[in-house]
């Protein structure tokens, strides 16, 4: 349904989407995940028509979104990182309004509009000015007018940003209900997102794909591994090489002492036994060990936030072996 080859994209001489590949089957639900200017709104313009490619090519459907942005346009629902809304008209006018732009005829447009207000919960609302409406409701009133013409794809940019968790749980339900009925990308930097509502992520960040999988076989590629914390008497520099020499161990960090050390392993509980049998052997002075299962959130930081500064936060040191 959605084919994106060596999508890029410069601003000037910043290049904001490398090389993007990626495809999204009929149905699927695909979460756009990364940190903020990691490249998930550019690339939204792109794959929706609004805003060209440096190089490569998108496609909805089979029709290239620049050869054919108006095929493209008819079968997409789009919300942008801002949406925009027409202030001076109200939920019914403005979700009218819309769908005509969408080119839906007459007859169908209130069987529509009226299906849009009651997935977004805009009842309440249809005849106020969008104008006097709260963030939450504007941001529906955003979603209701991508779902207004009911396309095939949605592509939802960051749908529950500002809202409060009430209001995130409300979104959060509606796409999970719009699931099988649209094939839809969402974009995020919050990992519980996507966790909550996808069945397939692609990790993007500084403008590249760093992962995409299922979140089945995300988590569960994750699920041997486990970090390791543990406090020696003796801080030693060399140390830090010594843990990092172990079979098994992916990453080492000092910790927020000189005798704390935090490692990332792939295998299971005998890791932590060798690293204690190590550290005794050494004379090094074990004071405490003890390793929690890494999860999601793990790969996730991993991926995107450990190589972004050389000196880390400050606090955390990757010791390079
Ligand atoms: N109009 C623009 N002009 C120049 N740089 C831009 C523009 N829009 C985005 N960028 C830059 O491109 C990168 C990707 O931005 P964006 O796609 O908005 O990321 P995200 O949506 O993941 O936060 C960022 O470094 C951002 O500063
Ligand atoms: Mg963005």
């Amino acid at each position: 349904m959605i084919e994106v080859s060596q999508l890029t994209k410069k601003y000037g001489d910043h290049v904001a989407i490398d090389s993007l590949n990626f495809t999204v089957k009929k149905g699927e639900v695909v979460g756009f995940l990364g940190p903020n200017g990691a490249g998930k709104s550019t690339t939204m313009k792109i794959i929706t028509g609004f805003m060209a490619p440096s190089s490569g090519a998108a496609q909805i459907a089979g029709y290239d979104v620049f050869e054919n942005p108006i095929e493209v346009k008819r079968r997409i629902g789009y919300l942008p990182e801002t949406p925009p809304v027409y202030l001076d008209m109200n939920v019914e006018e403005y979700l009218s309004y819309v769908a005509e732009l969408k080119g839906v005829e007459k007859e169908r447009r209130l069987q529509l509009v009226n299906r849009a207000v009651e997935k977004t919960n805009l009842g309440q609302v249809r005849r106020r000015l969008i104008h006097n409406l709260s963030k939450g409701f504007k941001q529906r009133v955003g979603i209701a007018q991508a779902l207004v013409s009911d396309p095939e794809v949605l592509i939802l940019d960051e749908p529950t940003v500002g809202l409060d968790p009430k209001q995130v749980a409300e979104i959060r339900d509606l796409i999970k209900e719009l699931r099988g009925q649209h094939t839809i990308i969402l974009s995020t930097h919050i990992l519980p997102e996507v966790q909550a509502t996808c069945e397939r992520i692609i990790i993007i960040h500084r403008g590249k794909i760093v992962a995409q999988d299922s979140l089945a076989n995300l988590s569960a590629l994750q699920s041997g591994g486990r970090k390791v914390h543990l406090k020696v008497r003796k801080s030693a520099a060399e140390l830090g090489a010594k843990l990092k020499g172990i079979r098994g161990i992916q990453k080492v960090v000092s910790g927020a002492t000189p005798q704390d050390w935090e490692l990332d392993t792939e295998s299971d509980d005998e890791i932590v036994e060798t690293v204690a049998r190590e550290i005794i052997a050494g004379g090094y002075g074990l004071l405490e060990i003890g390793s929690v299962k890494a999860d999601l959130e793990d790969i996730f930081l991993k991926l995107t936030y450990g190589d972004s500064s050389p000196n880390g936060s400050g606090q955390r040191m990757e010791v390079h072996a």
